[in-house]
């Protein structure tokens, strides 16, 4: 049979099983950097989803404040249009692409397409780490599809592996580089030793940064990310404030240098482990070692790595930021949702993947409770029992010393006196600083990054 006919053949049964549908029809709303990568995708390659998806996606409108800008699409007499509510009240759009960003004009749009009955596709993890139980909710109430597999890690199918492909594992631990714009700058630092703005601004300038770089470089981007992993992995409400965050503005060239001597890369690790009780969830600038599949991830690359029970360790990578690979996270859950549509299905996988009534509310460890390694750089005055007083400090907080280094000598004024521990709890690595930071022979704030060793996780 030729290609063609089974196409048609296919169409048919699915015509017969659920709607016959010629074409869904798409409204963008937001044609900036993830939306124009939408557009393109939809006018370049409808052809070939068609073919995959039995189905025509038809792009009927995009909507945005500037209908001026060029952004290198080339769209029919109409479809540029500058009010979201004509796609809302549109009858035949069947999917809304929210590309706008933030949380407040987005979240009406959310809950407006809702109320009309339409399909909802969106990037927006700063939405849904805050508000994604009650749209969620909402969402399930008038049996609404919300995709949103590229809220997190790009094009790295991470939402549909731990919905879908990992649904017969409990989930253990997950290590995740989930922000191109930090991995970009501390890559720009460790390989190109680039001053810490103007590898941030190059990130601004190709499109992975936040509106707000700062949600990038002070973690808040990938603690949005991480909450609703977490929520997906475990079967928990989101829980975005309990999740302990850390930027990368602290982190020194130097550190880096000296974690390379030591044979470490920083990067800035989303990290969540589950017991069964509590979830640990954090997000820090994290020491890995060089062996570790995750120390080679850099430039705007993201992975995760995710421990099951009976997958044992797996990995994801690809593009976290970006026009297309964004785009193409968003063309995946269009084309789930049109899947659905034409087989009649209705929320075949749930939001967060488990059924709206197990969802629960799981406790996150606070971080004075968390047990790990750490790397510790004084400022030490050069001169003898120096050593002596902080490990004395240290030993006196349970904590075991692995290695100590100092990094050249001065007779008159501070070196760094690096440090690196076993596992210790938090609280007590904490309460220990607290002390040494207090002794004349100190002379700023210890720097503290913690260590994920191969061992300890994953
Ligand atoms: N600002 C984000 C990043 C974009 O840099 O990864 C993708 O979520």
């Amino acid at each position: 049979m030729a290609h063609d006919t089974i196409f048609r053949v296919n169409s048919l049964l699915n015509g017969i099983q659920g709607f016959y549908m010629e074409t869904i029809n798409i409204g963008i709303i937001g044609f900036g950097t993830v939306g124009t990568g939408v557009a393109k995708i939809l006018l370049s390659n409808s052809h070939l989803i068609e073919k995959r998806i039995g189905v025509r996606l038809h792009l009927k409108y995009i909507a945005d404040i500037d209908l001026i800008t060029d952004r290198g699409v080339n769209l029919n007499d109409g479809v540029l249009i500058n009010d979201a509510d004509t796609i809302l009240n549109d009858p035949d759009i069947h999917i809304i692409v929210e590309t706008v960003g933030g949380d407040t004009f987005a979240k009406n749009l959310l809950l407006k397409a809702i109320e009309k009955g339409k399909h909802i596709v969106t990037a927006n993890k700063a939405l849904l780490a805050k508000h994604g139980n009650m749209i969620f909710e909402q969402a399930l109430n008038r049996k609404i599809s919300i995709g949103y597999e590229a809220s997190v890690g790009g094009c790295m199918p991470v939402i549909k592996t731990l919905r879908e492909t990992l649904v017969g594992n409990k989930i253990q631990a997950m290590l995740g580089i989930l922000n191109g714009t930090c991995n970009y700058i501390l890559t720009k630092i460790a390989y190109e030793k680039s001053p810490f703005e103007a590898a941030l601004e190059e990130a601004q300038k190709n499109g992975y940064a936040e509106a707000d770089p700062t949600f990038d470089v002070e973690g808040i981007d990938t603690a949005h990310k991480l909450a609703i992993l977490i929520s997906i992995a475990y079967g928990m409400k989101i829980n975005f404030n309990d999740i302990y965050v850390e930027g990368i503005s602290n982190i020194t060239p130097l550190d880096i240098e000296i974690a390379e001597q030591f044979g470490y890369r920083i990067k800035l690790l989303a990290i969540s482990k589950y017991n069964g009780n509590a979830v640990e969830a954090r997000v820090h600038p994290t020491m890995i070692p060089m062996s570790n599949l995750l120390s080679g991830v850099n430039g705007s690359l993201n992975a995760i790595a995710i421990q099951g029970d009976a997958v044992g360790n797996m990995a994801l990578y690809g593009y976290g930021a970006g026009m297309m690979p964004t785009a193409s996270a968003i063309i995946s859950d269009i084309a789930d949702i049109a899947r659905d549509m034409i087989s009649g299905a209705k929320i075949r996988v749930p939001a967060l993947g488990f059924q709206n009534e197990h969802i629960k509310e799981i406790p996150v460890l606070p971080i004075d409770e968390v047990n790990t390694q750490y790397y510790i750089r004084f400022a030490a005055i050069d001169k003898p029992g120096v050593l002596s007083s902080i490990s004395g400090i240290l030993g006196n907080h349970h904590i075991s010393i692995k290695s100590v280094h100092q990094k050249g000598q001065n007779q008159q004024g501070a070196v760094p006196v690096v440090m690196m521990t076993y596992r210790a709890k938090e609280s007590n690595i904490q309460a220990a600083l607290k002390e040494i930071t207090a002794l004349h022979i100190i002379e700023r704030d210890p720097m503290l990054i913690r260590i994920e060793d191969n061992n300890q996780t994953i």
